[in-house]
C-alpha cells in the first residue's frame, strides 16, 4: 500500500497530518523573527519613554485612542507620502503592549510627534472642532482636570524594567517627582510629541 493511501483512507490521521503541515509552515515563518536582530533590537536613538510619556501612553490606552488611530505606517507609497517613513519593528521594542492598532477612523499617529505644537494638541483634545471644523473625534476636556497619580509611576517603570526596558535606577527614583502635579493632558501631549521621532529626527 502506498504511504499517502494510509492518510487518505484514515480521516483522523489526515486531520493530524494537515495540522502538522500547517503548524510547521507557520513556525518556519514566525520563529526566525524572534531571533532576528531587525525585529528585536531597538532602532538607533530609541529611548525608553520618560515617566511623563509613559503616563501619557497609559492615558492613550485608557481613553481608547487606539480604537480610532493606528500607529503603523505600511510600506506603501500612499502611506509613506502622507505620514512619513514606514514603521519598523525596532521602534516598538519598548512598547508593552504595542499599539499598532488596526482601525483608522482618524489618521495614523505613528509619526505625529513634533508635527503640531503642544498648544495645537491641547486645543484639539479639549475640542477637536475648534481646530478641525469637520472633525468627528470626541472631545477630551476632562484630561486637563485629572492629575496623574505619581505614587504608581515608579512601579510602572520598574515593571517595564523586568521586561527588559533599560530604565536606570535614577530614572525610577525620580519618576514620581517627574510627573508630580502634571495632568493627564500634559502626559498625553508629551507622549504624542515623542511618537515616531527616534527614527526620523536623529542624525
Ligand atoms: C471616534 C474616533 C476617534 C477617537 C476615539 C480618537 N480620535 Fe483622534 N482623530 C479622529 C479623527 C476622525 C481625526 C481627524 C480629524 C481631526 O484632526 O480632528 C483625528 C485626529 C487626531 C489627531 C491629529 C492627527 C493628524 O495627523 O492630523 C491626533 C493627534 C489625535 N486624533 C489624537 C487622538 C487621541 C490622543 C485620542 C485619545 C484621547 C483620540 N485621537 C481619539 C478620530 C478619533
Amino acid at each position: 500500500m502506498l504511504n499517502h493511501e494510509i492518510f487518505e483512507k484514515n480521516i483522523g490521521l489526515m486531520v493530524v497530518g494537515v495540522i502538522f503541515a500547517i503548524s510547521f509552515g507557520g513556525l518556519v515563518e514566525i520563529v526566525p523573527l524572534f531571533n532576528l536582530k531587525e525585529t528585536t533590537e531597538p532602532v538607533e536613538g530609541l529611548k525608553p519613554y520618560t515617566a511623563l510619556e509613559l503616563e501619557g501612553r497609559d492615558v492613550y490606552i485608557k481613553e481608547g485612542c487606539v480604537g480610532c488611530h493606528s500607529q503603523m505606517i505600511r510600506p506603501l507609497r500612499a502611506e509613506v507620502e502622507r505620514y512619513g517613513h514606514y514603521s519598523v519593528a525596532g521602534e516598538s521594542v519598548y512598547d508593552y503592549p504595542f499599539l499598532w492598532g488596526s482601525k483608522r477612523t482618524g489618521p495614523d499617529l505613528a509619526r505625529v510627534g513634533q508635527r503640531y505644537s503642544d498648544e495645537w494638541h491641547r486645543a484639539h483634545l479639549i475640542n477637536p472642532r475648534d481646530v478641525v471644523p469637520a472633525s468627528i473625534m470626541p472631545a477630551y476636556p476632562h484630561l486637563s482636570e485629572n492629575l496623574i497619580d505619581s505614587s504608581v509611576t515608579p512601579k510602572k517603570l520598574q515593571a517595564l524594567k523586568t521586561l527588559g526596558v533599560p530604565y536606570t535606577e535614577e530614572q525610577i527614583a525620580s519618576a514620581s517627582s517627574d510627573v508630580q502635579g502634571k495632568t493627564e493632558m500634559d502626559a498625553l501631549i508629551a507622549y504624542l510629541q515623542g511618537l515616531g521621532t527616534a527614527l526620523t529626527q536623529k542624525r
